[in-house]
């Protein structure tokens, strides 16, 4: 089974936490196109759906869903987005599409977090996907500075810019041992907008695609 397909599978399993009335957040990248895809099968269910990013928006549109903005939606009951890596702990790296900010907002509005994987992305520690960090511009080097001082490589998201205006860093060889301690520290610094760890608001339900079926671990 290729990537991809176990991709469809672990969206296809989410579907079942979306229950009639429900204002749903829709989460970005390949994983989250997969379940936009099947969406339209239970659209009777939704009740609103608010989006992370523009390019969600622009695929939920061409599904025929109008996207509610948060500030309209009020709280959500459930929101479903992918990872670039995830532990046992429901501890996540995210935002190798860009679109953190966005997604850590509806992470921490929603009832009930569910991340969709496929097997490639349970780690034991995480951190070898390089971290992504939105830092505004004008700060860039600034924080580029503080991540050398942590002996990580900062590395400049070239002629990317997100949804919000700002730069990415993708940062490797970051020791993320501890992923709340590391998340506290780095949300220290000044220009940091957001950092790619989901500790402090971790999922609530990790459903993992491999080729014999989708697992579901619990935090
Ligand atoms: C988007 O910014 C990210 O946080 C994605 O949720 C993450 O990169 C997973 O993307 P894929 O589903 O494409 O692997």
């Amino acid at each position: 089974m290729d990537a991809r397909e176990k991709k469809r599978k672990a969206a296809k399993a989410s579907l079942e936490f979306i229950e009639p009335g429900m204002t749903v957040g829709i989460g970005t990248g390949s994983t989250v196109n997969e379940l936009i895809e099947l969406l339209p099968s239970i659209g009777d269910r939704i009740n609103k759906v608010v989006s992370s990013s523009q390019a969600s928006t622009d695929l939920l549109n061409e599904k025929g869903f109008e996207v509610t903005r948060l500030n309209e939606a009020g709280p959500l009951d459930v929101y479903i987005d992918g990872a670039d890596e995830a532990n046992k702990r429901l501890h996540l790296i995210k935002g190798g599409g860009g679109a953190l900010t966005r997604e850590k907002v509806l992470a921490g509005a929603a009832r009930r977090f569910v991340c969709i994987v496929d097997e490639t992305k349970l780690v034991g520690m995480l951190g070898e996907f390089p971290l992504p960090v939105e830092v505004l511009p004008m700060a860039q080097s600034f924080v580029a500075r503080q991540f050398t001082k942590l002996r990580a490589q900062p590395v400049w998201r070239e002629g990317f810019v997100t949804d919000n205006g700002n730069h990415i860093l993708d940062v490797h060889e970051l020791n993320i041992s501890n992923p709340l301690e590391m998340e506290t520290r780095l949300n220290q610094i000044p220009g940091i907008l957001t950092v790619g760890i989901f500790a402090h608001r971790p999922a609530d339900i990790l459903l993992i695609a491999d080729d014999d079926g989708v697992r579901e671990l619990r935090a």
